[in-house]
């Protein structure tokens, strides 16, 4: 019966026409855990996202929307798209398979060589992975996503491991989505805050990352796990709930491993003041996005304002660092022109009219670098220089979106290597001396946003509560 059933799975298997979605065993690495490269939470952080790979961003990956209906514009749409196709997983597989490589991390077999163009070679320290929670946690009836990403990212730290780079895993994707955007999978409403199961399996997706990875194997390369990224709570009771989260996260991470656990920060970073401190607390962090193109106030700033308005953030930065430790979230890419940056179809606000007061041409400002003329190229360089010196004189450093985008040049940490507004060595200061104006432009210092702790006691009953149920 049993060698039936065998013979039987055996010709399924030999009948199943559609590519194997793991990974290769070969392509992982034959390497000694080296010593680590720099000392962790001491020295500065200066990393890469690797964005649109284990999480589908359209801006980042285009081609593999620009084929599909209209409809497709997230993962999840995506995922459901492929699930009416004979093999439903065979092109995310393949995309998994060559959108990032052992080579991205570093080329020359061990020797660091500025010029080889890869991601230790270049002097960066981590890498920095978007993962989502359908890629960790069994899926639950209706959601369509595909599975298999875990297989890539467990890759992927072992190429980090062998090349002396940190890793950040960030949860890009929670259940309901956290932010509406299609980098946490789903686009459209955050319904992550409306049901405590979702926080759940965030927490369980965290866990599974934090067991993984606490595997001596991995050589400790996975220095941080992100609880969540860019959340965003509409309201004061969605802040609460969603520190909720990050408490029992906390709690059920330190059930099975030490690792570095960073908060992604939501509104003023002020607000966070006093959360999850030590020493009733050890080994959190907190993330802060600035990104000035998102927002149209600050996107409309000119050169010199725009450097003013960084130079502007590093008191409330040093402020925060003495609180959490502080990583900052950047580009070098100063305008919304990106195709598709604020979701597949959706046009930039910087050349529109009805969105900003004063638009500009997107012409050249984004897609290939061929067309970026000597000013516009001067912008990005000033830009990197002074928010990386920013963000390693007053926080714990930066990582920067991303080391590779299919067709937003501006974004790409490699294409700024090679046409130069990403300076060699990436701390050199071609531009001069960053912050050197008579004034600055302060912002991001309010601390209105304070929650009570009432009003926090109030959530935790809510939330346990909620458990009992
Ligand atoms: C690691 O070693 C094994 C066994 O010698 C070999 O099959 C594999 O190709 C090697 N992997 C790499 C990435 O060199
Ligand atoms: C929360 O989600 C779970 C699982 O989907 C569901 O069973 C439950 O009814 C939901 N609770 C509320 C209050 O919506
Ligand atoms: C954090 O979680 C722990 C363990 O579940 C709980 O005892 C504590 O009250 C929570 N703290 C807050 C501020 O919610
Ligand atoms: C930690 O582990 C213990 C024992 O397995 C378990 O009872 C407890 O619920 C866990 N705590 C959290 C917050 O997951
Ligand atoms: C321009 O901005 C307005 C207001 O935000 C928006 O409704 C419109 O869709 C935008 N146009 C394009 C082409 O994106
Ligand atoms: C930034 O903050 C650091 C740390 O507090 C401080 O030493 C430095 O002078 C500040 N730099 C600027 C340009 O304000
Ligand atoms: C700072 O700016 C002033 C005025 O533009 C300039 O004269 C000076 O050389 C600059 N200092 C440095 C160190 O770059």
């Amino acid at each position: 019966m049993i060698a039936i059933l065998l013979l039987l799975f055996a010709a399924l298997a030999a009948a199943d026409p559609c590519p194997p979605i793991t990974p290769d065993p070969a392509l992982r690495p034959n390497f000694t855990i080296q010593a680590p490269a720099f000392a962790w939470n001491v020295d500065k952080v200066r990393g890469v996202t690797l964005g649109g790979w284990l999480v589908l961003e359209p801006w980042i990956t285009p081609s593999l929307f620009a084929s599909k209906p209209d409809w497709v514009v997230d993962e999840w749409t995506y995922a459901a798209y492929w699930r009416t196709q004979p093999c439903p997983a065979a092109e995310l597989a393949a995309h998994w398979k060559s959108f990032y490589t052992a080579a991205d991390f570093q080329r020359c077999g061990g020797a660091w060589d500025v010029t080889d163009g890869s991601i230790a070679g270049v002097g960066l320290n981590t890498v920095r992975i978007p993962i989502g929670y359908w890629s960790l946690v069994p899926l639950t009836s209706g959601e369509p996503y595909l599975p298999g990403a875990f297989e890539y990212l467990k890759l992927a730290v072992t190429w980090a491991a062998a090349s002396n780079l940190k890793v950040i895993v960030d949860l890009y994707g929670a259940p309901g989505s956290q932010n509406g955007r299609d980098s946490s999978g789903r686009r459209g409403e955050a319904e992550f805050y409306s049901n405590w199961t979702n926080a759940e399996r965030a927490t369980a997706a965290v866990v599974a990352l934090a067991t993984e990875f606490a595997k001596p194997a991995y050589g400790g390369a996975v220095a941080t796990i992100g609880l969540l990224h860019d959340p965003r709570p509409a309201a004061a009771w969605q802040l609460e709930w969603l520190r909720g989260y990050y408490n029992a996260t906390y709690y059920a991470v330190r059930n099975v491993s030490a690792v570095t656990l960073l908060l992604g920060s939501a509104g003023p970073l002020g607000a966070w003041e006093g959360f999850m401190r030590p020493p009733a607390y050890q080994g959190v962090g907190i993330s802060e996005p600035i990104l000035p193109m998102l927002d149209p106030a600050t996107l409309q700033y000119g050169a010199t304002d725009a450097l003013r308005y960084i130079c502007g953030r590093n008191d409330t930065l040093a402020r925060s660092s003495r609180n959490l430790w502080t990583v900052v979230e950047m580009s070098a890419a100063s305008t919304d022109c990106a195709r598709w940056l604020r979701g597949r179809g959706v046009g930039a606000a910087y050349d529109n009219a009805s969105a900003v007061r004063y638009p500009a041409s997107c012409a050249d400002r984004s897609g290939s670098p061929g067309g970026f003329g000597a000013a516009y190229t001067a912008t990005l360089g000033a830009g990197f220089e002074t928010q990386t010196y920013v963000y390693e004189q007053a926080a714990s450093g930066w990582t920067f979106c991303c080391w590779n985008t299919e067709a937003a040049a501006d974004w790409s940490f490699a294409l700024g290597l090679v046409y130069g507004w990403i300076p060699v060595p990436i701390t050199a200061k071609p531009h001069g001396k960053p912050c050197n104006f008579s004034s600055f432009i302060e912002a991001g210092g309010s601390r209105a946003a304070v929650p009570g702790a009432g009003a926090l006691a109030a959530l935790a009953a809510a939330a346990a509560a909620l458990l009992a149920l």
